[in-house]
């Protein structure tokens, strides 16, 4: 038997924590890119003073011409763990920018090499739930038809599912089946790594994610899916037929079913995040005097333990110490 070894993801959960602060200050200034670059420059100068040699392999801000941390971009002082890294240093930047509820900073941490890579596709068709309902998933299947699956697994009717869904033109279709069912329908306007974390939740009141939503927030779902033990499919959704002929030359199959294992393979993951407005999950950040209160959870996949990290800091401090702004 191993002695307990390092568990990097109480050191994760600090840079989860900076991002959040800095972002927390853009709240409701309806700055999208302010929140961003707040919370990247945060992640990056703490997961930078890490004993790591990491690379990023989920990094984000193409998609939407964002501030990010790169894919490849190296982090880390270097030395053991060799890791690849998935960051969201702000899933709900939207939401943050008008006060709106469930935005997390998010980071995942597993060994090199682990991580799927989706490459060029932004979208993935994804489905998930929790751990009492894991094994009654198909993204093959009809949403009536998981639906079912799932509120028998459950013990519940089919009329007390509740499905958390992305409110986008895209979804009127999946939409009207889970209403075809008599299913209930919670439409987010963004944040689907809180929402399908929700469904893992004892009590959240979420049972199942469904619908097409960003890939690395995908890979970052299944990180943190593989902690806490429910389960998660996707398939890569190409936006249009130009990204669907690019799949096709380089000999991507686009009816390939990612099983959790393919979005993340190792069994050793690591995962940390930070409320950032007033979640299902998490508490936002509070200021309270010269206090800046925090929510966080750090969990990791090989060990299964999952911790509630309440923090006090004292910003003034923090200040002092460095060029974040909290
Ligand atoms: P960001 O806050 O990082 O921009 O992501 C928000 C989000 O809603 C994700 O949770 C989701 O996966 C993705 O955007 C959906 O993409 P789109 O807004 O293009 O439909």
């Amino acid at each position: 038997m191993d002695s307990p070894d390092r568990n990097i993801a109480l050191e994760m959960v600090r840079a989860t924590e900076a991002a959040a602060m800095s972002a927390s200050r853009w709240m409701g200034r309806g700055d999208k890119n302010g929140v961003d670059g707040a919370a990247v420059h945060a992640m990056r100068t703490v997961l930078n003073t890490v004993r790591m040699d990491g690379v990023v392999v989920i990094g984000e801000g193409e998609k939407d011409e964002a501030p990010m941390l790169f894919n490849g971009e190296k982090l880390g002082r270097g030395g053991e763990p060799r890791v690849d890294i998935a960051v969201d240093p702000i899933d709900g930047t939207r939401l943050t920018a008008l006060g709106l509820p469930n935005a997390v900073s998010v980071v995942a941490f597993a060994e090199r090499g682990t991580m799927f890579n989706p490459k060029h596709i932004f979208y993935m068709d994804k489905i998930a739930t929790g751990p009492m309902a894991a094994d009654a998933i198909d993204i093959n299947a009809t949403i009536g038809d998981n639906i079912r699956a799932v509120a028998r697994a459950l013990g519940k009717r089919v009329e007390d599912v509740t499905v958390i869904v992305l409110d986008r033109p895209r979804h009127e279709k999946l939409i009207r089946e889970i209403r075809d069912v008599s299913a209930r329908i919670r439409l987010i306007m963004d944040g689907d790594v809180a929402g399908a974390l929700a469904t893992c939740k004892a009590g959240s009141g979420i049972d199942i994610l469904a619908g097409i939503g960003g890939s690395p927030e995908a890979v970052i779902t299944a990180c943190a899916i593989k902690c806490v033990g429910g389960n998660m499919q996707c398939k890569l959704w190409p936006r249009n037929e130009e990204e669907a002929n690019r799949c096709k030359d380089e000999g991507i199959d686009l009816n390939r079913v990612l099983m959790l294992n393919d979005l993340v393979s190792s069994d050793n993951v690591y995962f940390a995040a930070t409320g950032v407005t007033e979640g299902d999950w998490l508490g936002g950040v509070k200021y309270v005097g010269d206090t800046i209160k925090t929510s966080s959870l750090v969990m990791r996949s090989k060990s299964g333990t999952i911790r509630y990290i309440n923090a006090e800091h004292k910003y003034m401090k923090l200040d002092m110490l460095g060029d974040v702004n909290y």
